[in-house]
């Protein structure tokens, strides 16, 4: 059994700690958030103790992985600890801010020997995944472009996303699904150049990039800006040498999971009929949880998010404000 403390109660450690629920190999043994009154809750759904301090994970002996779910600033320092503290570390994305932080991370877990994983969640997402399968199948070709689109309004459920210094704005914090996709997909970015909307308070939160593969022309669109009721919108479509793949995701209300989504996963090829593409039916995020808790059971070092990769997702995303911040195309460096 994998013994599990979770940092954050909020948005995020709520949909980890149902998949830790769900799951037979996994015990939710400690909730710690600063909000007791968050902490008591998520603790009282997964049936385990809370405390709004973190020594509570830290020092305690039986939690082997340790789940952060806290604002993204925060990131660097509780995985550090963790490390050192000797745990496996699963983080939610963007796994830090800088690259620096990043690094210090990738560091960390490197000197304690501990498995580190990023919830790049979309790995593990039923559609993305079918239309990845195609893709890979070769049966349309090489591909050639790639189009991708993330619209939201800024999450309501917390003061902190309205700060862009502490999410990164809708590069780090909404782009970096797709960036991360895209590069699944494609491979290391050459370069990128991106344009936008910044706002008064120096939150780059409507967002053109293009990325540019070896053999791939990328452009994706992330937004904060949409109003407030608008349906939380996402998808991908690739052009490939034999027709084309697309997944478009439209939720029933503001927030993801929120409503009857209207979704369709479909490939299209020259002289024939749309065709569905076969689409698993599972929730991505517990898909993602029972991936990490298999890992830690079984010894195996987590293959479908690295850290190198959660790391080149967060370099992407740099350029990408880089690029906005100086009108320049800025190449993605080894
Ligand atoms: N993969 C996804 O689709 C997805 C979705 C939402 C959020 N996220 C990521 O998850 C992380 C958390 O976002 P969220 O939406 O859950 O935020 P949130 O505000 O809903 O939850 C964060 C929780 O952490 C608590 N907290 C803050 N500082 C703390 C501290 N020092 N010690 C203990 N608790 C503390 C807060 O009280 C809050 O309950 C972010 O990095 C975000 O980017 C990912």
């Amino acid at each position: 059994v994998v013994n599990i403390g979770i940092f954050g109660a909020g948005f995020a450690g709520s949909q980890h700690a149902r998949g830790y629920r769900n799951h037979p190999e996994a015990k939710v043994v400690m909730v710690v958030d600063v909000s007791a009154e968050r902490a008591q809750k998520l603790a009282g759904e997964v049936g385990s103790e809370w405390s709004t301090g973190p020594d509570q994970i830290f020092q305690n002996p039986t939690i082997n992985l340790v789940d952060i779910c806290l604002p993204t600033p925060y990131h660097r320092d509780y995985a550090v600890r963790a490390f050192a503290a000797g745990k496996h570390v699963v983080i939610e994305k963007p796994l830090a801010l800088t690259l620096a932080d990043a690094d210090e991370i990738l560091a960390a877990a490197n000197a304690s020997g501990k498995f580190l994983m990023v919830g790049h969640v979309l790995r593990f997402w039923p559609e993305y995944l079918a239309v990845r399968q195609k893709l890979l199948s070769g049966e349309l070709g090489r591909p050639l472009a790639a189009s991708a689109l993330r619209l939201s309004n800024l999450p309501q459920w917390a003061e902190w996303f309205r700060d862009p210094q502490k999410t990164g704005g809708a590069v780090l914090d909404l782009m970096i699904h797709d960036v991360d996709m895209l590069n699944w997909l494609f491979g290391r970015p050459e370069w990128v150049s991106a344009v936008g909307i910044k706002e008064a308070n120096g939150g780059w939160n409507h967002v053109s990039a293009q990325i540019h593969y070896d053999s791939v022309q990328a452009a994706v669109e992330a937004s904060f800006l949409m109003p407030r009721d608008f349906p939380f919108t996402a998808g991908i479509r690739i052009v490939c040498e034999g027709g084309v793949l697309e997944y478009q995701f439209r939720a029933g209300g503001a927030s993801f999971e929120a409503g009857q989504a209207d979704s369709y996963a479909q490939c299209h090829a020259p002289g024939k009929p749309f065709q569905r593409l076969e689409v698993e039916t599972a929730d991505a995020f517990e898909s993602e949880i029972a991936y990490f808790v298999k890992c830690v059971d079984k010894g195996v070092p987590p293959e479908t998010v690295t850290p190198q990769a959660a790391r080149l997702a967060v370099q992407t995303a740099l350029a990408v404000r880089e690029s906005l911040e100086t009108g320049q195309i800025v190449s993605i460096s080894e």
